[in-house]
């Protein structure tokens, strides 16, 4: 893929901070998305919890085949702004929810044979039934987004399963991988049939989950596309697969504004934003952000130690150098934030949300949700 960023075109009408998503680099996602599910025959959904973009929702159903959700609200989404199937998955359903989540869902994944037992003659005939399984093999790179770590409790494990209980059951599901690539992939599956695989032809679908990094530039897609048409061919089922960061993948930054440079011991900028509040995985996981331009601490001219304007010490994006001194009023470009940031947004502090904008392929630029007090005050 080759994909060229026109944010400075546009950049003196951003208002500050704005997640601003081009349109042209999520349409090369999805057609390399929608590629693998025609090469392969899997049907493609997108994962909302990584990518809840309503205004791109349109651009989304072009291509993908429905949204993966997790829970009452995302299937609420789902219906309302996505076309195509909705699969419903939650580490535990709530009584209140679960007839307005059946009458929204195509599938629906229970993540123990206890809560199916709950609510299986409600949503039997209703949904396809399906049970969200442990493999109990993953290559994660970092343990919170390991789902199958030690004592996970997403999924049942081969310990916990009871063939006996599958009456009803049409799918089974799994999700281990996390910006993952096939190799990772083809480990799990090796696993999740040693265990698994007697039960398999007696499934109409096996949901492979997310985590494929489809849409990184070395991602062997022919072999993922391979891998899939040996499975379905083997066992005769439907199968799926439900990424959410490969949509969003390197399709838009965050822009920021600087506000302000002070000095203790080193140069310090503050920005309008939060790596707490609108970068979460930056701290949660950790990585660094890159910044458009601007290098590791002292390899340009100028370092700074970027930070929040929230009060959290920790709130901090990391040391940064630049060709020239940062001054109050310049704009920095956080790349690659359009994923796993909006939705997982906070006010803390009662900083302003982000504003969400499209750069749309014809060059015009469109802000689509503009938050203020509203939202804190809503919110508190
Ligand atoms: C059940 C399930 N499906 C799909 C996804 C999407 O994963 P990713 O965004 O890494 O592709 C997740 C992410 O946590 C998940 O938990």
């Amino acid at each position: 893929m080759n994909k060229i960023s026109k944010i400075e075109s546009i950049i003196e009408q951003i208002q500050t901070p704005c997640y601003v998503c081009e349109e042209a680099l999520l349409e090369e996602n999805l057609k390399l998305l929608a590629y693998v599910g025609e090469q392969s025959g899997a049907k493609v959904l997108l994962a909302l919890k990584g990518f809840a973009f309503s205004a791109l929702a349109p651009l989304v159903s072009k291509y993908l085949k429905g949204c993966t959700c997790s829970g009452l609200h995302e299937a609420k989404f789902a219906k309302e702004y996505f076309g195509g199937e909705i699969h419903t998955y939650s580490p535990a359903f709530k009584e209140e929810d679960i007839e307005e989540v059946i009458a929204l869902s195509h599938h629906l994944v229970f993540n123990s044979f206890a809560q199916l037992q709950k609510f299986k003659t409600k949503a039997f005939g209703k949904c396809s039934l399906g049970l969200r399984l442990n493999p109990e093999v993953s290559s994660s790179p970092v343990d919170i987004y390991n789902p199958c770590g030690l004592y996970s409790r997403l999924g049942i494990t081969k310990e916990q399963f009871l063939p006996e209980e599958l009456e009803g059951i049409e799918g089974l599901h799994f999700h281990a991988l996390c910006e993952q690539d096939v190799d990772a992939l083809e480990e799990v599956l090796k696993g999740f049939e040693e265990k698994f695989g007697e039960y398999i032809p007696q499934m109409k679908w096996i949901n492979f989950g997310g985590g494929h990094h489809i849409t990184r530039e070395d991602y062997d897609v022919q072999k993922l596309i391979e891998l899939i048409k040996n499975f379905k061919a083997k066992y005769g089922v439907e199968v799926y697969i439900e990424p959410g960061e490969a949509v969003g993948w390197q399709s838009g930054p965050l822009v920021v504004s600087v506000l302000d440079v002070v000095k203790n011991g080193m140069d310090i900028a503050i920005l309008d934003s939060s790596a707490e509040a609108h970068m979460p995985d930056t701290l949660a996981m950790p990585y660094r952000a890159s910044i458009r331009g601007a290098g590791e601490a002292g390899e340009k001219a100028y370092t700074y130690r970027l930070g929040g304007n929230t009060c959290l010490a920790g709130d901090i994006m990391g040391d940064y150098s630049f060709d020239a001194p940062l001054r109050a009023g310049d704009k920095l470009i956080f790349e690659d934030m359009i994923h796993y940031t909006i939705v997982k947004n906070t006010t803390f502090n009662g900083i302003k949300l982000p504003d969400l904008a499209v750069l749309r392929k014809d060059g015009t630029y469109e802000v689509t949700s503009k938050f203020g007090y509203e939202e804190y005050r809503r919110r508190n």
